[in-house]
């Protein structure tokens, strides 16, 4: 996680001394900060709604719970853990006033950090590669940070490539830092405190099963990690991409951002939930336009794919309380997602295609694997 110690010996007190005059004080000692809390705009991360939806399923024996993390001033659920990360750091030592973060991220992760980092005052720059969507890195430049854009794939992944800058770019700025999300466990710490912490007290505990959308997996992981800690009988559904690596199987082409991973990221290794269940891009897009027209609401690809596996497992819940993680909003996806265009010159179906599988019954995929 930690690949460079930001300026060794000098303790956050020092500091405050040093700040820029926009900058905030940095937290000066572990009691000022709790796991995921944080002051003017990031105290609002976390405590996002959670919403019944009583339309998204054919069945109304079903309570449906949606936690909205597109309640989150950045947008998604990526803030809490890019606070966490970054509070964990400055608590440490790793992360200064003279420090710059580092990361590869194409989207929320990269505005969560953006966010703090602005705030902060600390200098944050972003590894991104042709993929990323140019409205996410519009928002990261009006944030303050700094795109590095890798133009070329290295052995043919761009993954490999954005790491590989990342290490160039730690290597050569002194005092620089890598929250490195996908092996972070902070990452996870940020959704056990938080996430399923506030979705648990809401429903009293009362959860049959909980969906959850996996890259890093740090989600499902804190999710998991709480309920078990707590007792709870709660079923925990990751749901991951077809052509993700995440629980096996081959890499193969994925276009919706945020859900599955191309390679087995470190902080995943080894991860069991109770359930895996794999969406294709298609049943993304598919949940995303029927949550929009049954529950009014844009929810952004990831999203769709979860209320899709709900929707495929809607008899054998009847009757059962169940709670999704819709980890960001469709506001972000209007030029894919919800582009007809799109859909059909990048995954090849037609709007016709994608308005008859929104009557039709859910998912076409395989279940992965029981524990
Ligand atoms: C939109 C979206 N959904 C789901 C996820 C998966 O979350 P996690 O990395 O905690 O597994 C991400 C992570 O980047 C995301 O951006």
């Amino acid at each position: 996680m930690r690949q460079r110690r930001a300026n060794d010996g000098m303790n956050t007190i020092d500091l405050q001394a040093t700040l820029t005059p926009h900058a905030v004080a940095i937290p000066s000692s572990p009691a000022d900060l709790r796991p995921c809390d944080g002051d003017g705009v990031l105290a609002a991360i976390g405590n996002t709604p959670l919403v019944r939806f009583r339309k998204y399923l054919d069945r109304d024996d079903v309570e449906l719970y949606a936690k909205l993390e597109a309640g989150n001033p950045g947008g998604s659920a990526k803030d809490r853990p890019a606070l966490q990360m970054l509070h964990a750091a400055m608590t440490s030592g790793d992360v200064t006033a003279e420090t710059t973060v580092i990361e590869s991220s194409s989207g929320n992760m990269g505005i969560g950090l953006a966010q703090a980092c602005a705030y902060y005052g600390l200098r944050f720059i972003c590894v991104v590669d042709p993929n990323a969507q140019p409205q996410n890195i519009a928002i990261m430049r009006a944030l303050g940070a700094e795109i590095e854009l890798v133009d070329q794939p290295l052995d043919g992944d761009f993954l490999s490539a954005r790491l590989a800058r990342v290490c160039d770019l730690l290597e050569h700025i002194p005092c620089s830092f890598w929250p490195n999300q996908y092996a972070n466990t902070e990452n996870p710490k940020a959704h056990e405190s938080g996430t399923i912490r506030e979705i648990d007290d809401a429903l009293q505990g009362d959860i049959d099963f909980l969906f959850v959308a996996t890259s890093s997996t740090g989600t499902a992981q804190g999710c998991r990690n709480f309920l078990q800690a707590r007792g709870r009988r709660t079923k925990v559904v990751a749901v991951d991409a077809v052509g993700s690596v995440l629980f096996g199987g081959k890499p193969g082409r994925r276009k919706i951002p945020g859900l599955g991973a191309g390679r087995e990221p470190k902080l995943a290794r080894e991860q069991g939930f109770d359930l895996v269940k794999r969406v294709t891009d298609i049943d993304c897009i598919v949940g995303c336009r029927r949550a929009a027209k049954r529950e009014a609401i844009l929810i952004g690809g990831s999203a769709g794919g979860v209320l899709e596996v709900v929707r495929s497992m809607q008899n054998e819940i009847a009757g059962k309380n169940c709670a999704a993680i819709l980890h960001d909003s469709g506001s972000r996806y209007i030029d894919t997602v919800f582009c007809d265009q799109w859909v059909e010159d990048v995954l090849g179906a037609s709007p016709e295609e994608v308005q008859t599988r929104q009557s039709s019954p859910a998912l076409r995929e395989v279940l992965v694997s029981c524990e």
